[in-house]
């Protein structure tokens, strides 16, 4: 490749850059805690900001992880027949997000 091509250098700049900020990310807040404020951040439009609305909308904050992953995992496979929203809710996270999810959730206070 010809590395005197303008293209190259700008894409050089941009990595540099993109590597630069994601580890100044990385000093304040864990590229992953980032990532998972993001994830959960949908979930709180009907569950609550923490998980904890109530009412109509489960709980899910201060639950165990490995029973959320489960509940989680049966939406998505379609195994909740009783689920109206969920089932298409969980179909656009994989099985990591998902359990990563659950582990976010069974954290948070009640
Ligand atoms: C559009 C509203 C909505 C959104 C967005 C939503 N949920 Fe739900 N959630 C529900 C409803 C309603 C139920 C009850 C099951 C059903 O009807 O699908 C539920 C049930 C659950 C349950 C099962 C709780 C129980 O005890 O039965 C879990 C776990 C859950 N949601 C986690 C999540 C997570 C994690 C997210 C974000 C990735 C999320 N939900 C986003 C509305 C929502």
């Amino acid at each position: 490749m010809k590395t005197n091509n303008p293209a190259f250098h700008w894409l050089a700049a941009v990595a540099t850059s993109l590597a630069l900020s994601s580890t100044a990310q990385a000093d304040s807040s864990p590229a992953a805690s980032l990532q998972i404020q993001v994830l959960s951040g949908a979930c709180a439009n009907c569950h609550g900001t923490d998980g904890r609305l109530g009412g109509a909308i489960p709980v899910i904050a201060g639950r165990p992880a490995a029973v959320l992953e489960s509940q989680l995992l049966a939406f998505k496979r379609g195994e909740e027949p009783k689920a109206t929203v969920m089932t298409r809710h969980a179909s656009g996270y994989t099985d990591d997000e998902l359990a990563a999810l659950a582990d976010y959730f069974s954290k948070l206070g009640r």
